[in-house]
């Protein structure tokens, strides 16, 4: 057999073996066994050097072309290998494994206590409402009976954006709105939200979040603003936690009074069991009362800026969100609310 031959016969063999190779470790054998620097291919090339020097250029071209052809044809068997290969691993995928979990994000504690809050009172009927926090002098002041001298108005609590037009420096004009919108009693709303105040320090944010309630009917009373005012505290607190009334002022409420709960940390005793005998509670100062928010019966007044008989009764309250969730969760550091540390925020998830 001529040596063109010997190269053609190449092929035909390949092919046949290629079809029988089951394997992908058989497919690379036979690529080194033809094409391999010691393989059957480079063997006949080595006899290029025995052959008449008029007959080698003929040759060497054949076995250019013979190369080129045994390697397509072992490329393509090896892709056929690969493709099957990656189509087994996808039948042997198992779907139970289980999966990786995306990346989740968690509320905010100060959207935890107001979701909370504003549910406690939507199971008691009250509508949740929102309003604007650019708000007019009327809405914030005036309606709700702040004499125009009133030290609130003064410069260095509230943000004014222009003339009688202020960031709200509480919650309370909401109650304006409520009962302007709602024309007539009864009126049940609780409304959360962010104020404006310029006041920055250790325990002071220039933001932070109030949330406004406000009960208008028939013959509302002390009792009943106690009453809804204990099932809150209780319903936040737990139903061990006491609550006291303490007179207060507010322009807008008559009479008035600042809520208090018994001391969440050392549970309304002013001090804690300590190895060294007993310790000086630092939530209450030794106090056991926790002042938690503001209330009252809704002042005649305000009843009359909205165009309601000054004979009608209600209460209404403002409470800070932040420090209910200060307290709720052991949070000694306000600042911690507006750093936005993912850290403290994953621990609410
Ligand atoms: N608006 C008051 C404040 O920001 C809190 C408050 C007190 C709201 C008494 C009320 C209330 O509705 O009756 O300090």
């Amino acid at each position: 057999m001529s040596l063109i031959n010997e190269l053609e016969s190449l092929v035909g063999e390949l092919e046949q073996n290629l079809a029988r190779a089951v394997s992908l470790a058989e497919l690379e054998e036979l690529k080194t066994a033809f094409l391999g620097r010691k393989g059957r291919l480079a063997a006949l090339m080595g006899k290029l050097k025995d052959l008449d020097a008029g007959a080698r250029p003929a040759f060497g071209q054949k076995a250019n072309e013979i190369k080129q052809l045994l390697t397509a044809f072992v490329e393509a068997r090896l892709q056929d290998f690969k493709r099957k290969r990656e189509k087994e691993s996808l039948l042997t995928f198992d779907p139970t494994l289980p999966g990786r979990l995306p990346w989740q994000g968690s509320a905010h504690p100060v959207t935890l206590v107001m979701d909370e809050i504003c549910g406690i009172f939507e199971r008691l009927g009250y509508d949740t409402v929102s309003g604007p926090e650019v708000e007019t002098d009327f809405h914030n002041f005036e309606a709700l009976n702040f004499p125009p001298d009133h030290p609130a108005r003064d410069m260095q609590d509230t943000l004014y954006v222009s003339d009688g037009i202020v960031l709200r420096t509480h919650t309370s004009p909401m109650q304006v709105r409520a009962m302007l919108a709602r024309k007539k009693p009864p009126v049940a709303v609780i409304a959360p939200g962010k104020v404006y105040r310029r006041d920055s320090d250790l325990t002071h944010t220039p933001m932070f979040h109030q949330i406004e309630g406000l009960l208008v009917d028939k013959n509302i009373s002390l009792a009943d603003l106690r009453g809804t005012l204990t099932y809150m505290a209780r319903s936040l607190f737990g139903q061990s936690v006491r609550v006291r009334f303490r007179p207060s002022f507010f322009p807008f409420t008559e009479p008035s009074a600042e809520v208090d709960i018994s001391c969440i940390m050392c549970g309304g005793k002013g001090y804690i069991r300590s190895k060294s005998g007993r310790e000086a509670c630092r939530v209450c100062k030794t106090t056991g009362w926790l002042e938690i928010l503001g209330s009252g019966m809704v002042d005649p007044n305000v009843f009359k800026a909205v165009g309601f008989d000054p004979e009608c009764t209600g209460f209404a309250f403002g409470l800070g969100v932040e420090r209910v969730a200060m307290l709720k969760y052991g949070i000694g550091d306000l600042r911690m609310f507006f750093d936005n540390d993912l850290k403290f925020l994953q621990q609410f998830a």
